[in-house]
């Protein structure tokens, strides 16, 4: 059976492949981070188009059934192109993790953080209000929480700092916000510093494991499931620094072994 491809500028991604790993465990995946042009959030959009487009295009040639843009930067930016050039199933982040945060929130108000060219692109509030006209957005891009994670400073104090600084500009926009969208796949990494940063009355939405749950929807209504095997097989490519990005992403899923391959011309 063909594999699952997934898409992301960096690691934030493999939130979106551990997700794969724990709901969809049969599946084959391959997943491919554009490190050469990493950090995407800080492009423009037609930089942001053509990176993608050509990463979706390596991701075809490996014959996957299906493709997560695991990258809210991305999703928000080049969907709908990646949507009306390639023949097979794409999906993005934002929608289902836009549906999540409507279906939470109980003060009809919704915080975002993402990256620059998210939040710039008002993608999340767009599809909040096509859901919920009534609900109010505030947003806040973040371009700091990137970094750290590709360097993963996941737990230091000065994580903890940058979190309270940017998340405090948000809550100074609005107090009532009881839902914060993580926008971006290198978020969830910084759980705990956010958690910590915004007390426990906030429920936070994992971008990465609400779109899996989609993936899930359209495996079972194109019957796209691998069959009866018990564990799937999983390639790595990155257009930069294999070698660092072998040992992030062996201990962020726990894996004893992962060799990730080098591709130059995406
Ligand atoms: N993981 C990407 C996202 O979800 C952001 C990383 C980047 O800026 O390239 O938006």
């Amino acid at each position: 059976m063909k594999p699952i491809g997934v898409f992301d500028s960096g690691i934030g991604g493999l939130t979106v492949v551990k997700e794969l790993m724990r709901q969809l465990p049969a599946e084959d995946i391959v997943y491919l981070g554009d490190t050469a042009h990493l950090p995407y959030g800080a492009k423009s959009a037609p930089t942001i188009i053509r990176l993608t487009l050509r990463s979706l295009l390596f991701l075809l040639k490996q014959k996957v059934k299906l493709v997560i843009i695991a990258c809210n930067t991305a999703s928000s930016l080049a969907l709908e192109q990646a949507c009306r050039r390639f023949r097979i199933p794409i999906i993005g982040v934002i929608q289902p993790g836009a549906c999540k945060a409507v279906n939470l929130t109980k003060t009809n108000t919704v915080g975002v953080i993402g990256t620059r060219a998210t939040i710039k692109s008002k993608d999340y509030e767009k599809r909040i209000k096509e859901i919920n006209p009534r609900i109010r957005v505030v947003s806040q891009a973040c371009p700091l929480f990137v970094p750290l994670v590709e360097e993963g400073w996941l737990r230091q104090p000065e994580a903890l700092s940058i979190a309270r600084q940017y998340l405090s500009k948000l809550r100074r926009k609005n107090i009532n916000m009881d839902t914060l969208i993580l926008g971006c796949t290198h978020y969830p990494l910084l759980k705990p510093v956010l958690r910590q940063a915004l007390g426990k009355d906030i429920k936070l939405v994992d971008s990465a494991r609400e779109v899996v749950r989609q993936a899930v929807e359209i495996i079972d209504d194109y019957c796209l499931a691998a069959g009866s095997k018990s564990k799937g097989k999983y390639s790595f490519y990155v257009t930069d620094d294999a070698q660092s990005f072998s040992r992030q992403a062996m201990r962020f899923l726990g894996l004893r072994f992962l060799k990730a391959k080098q591709i130059n011309n995406v």
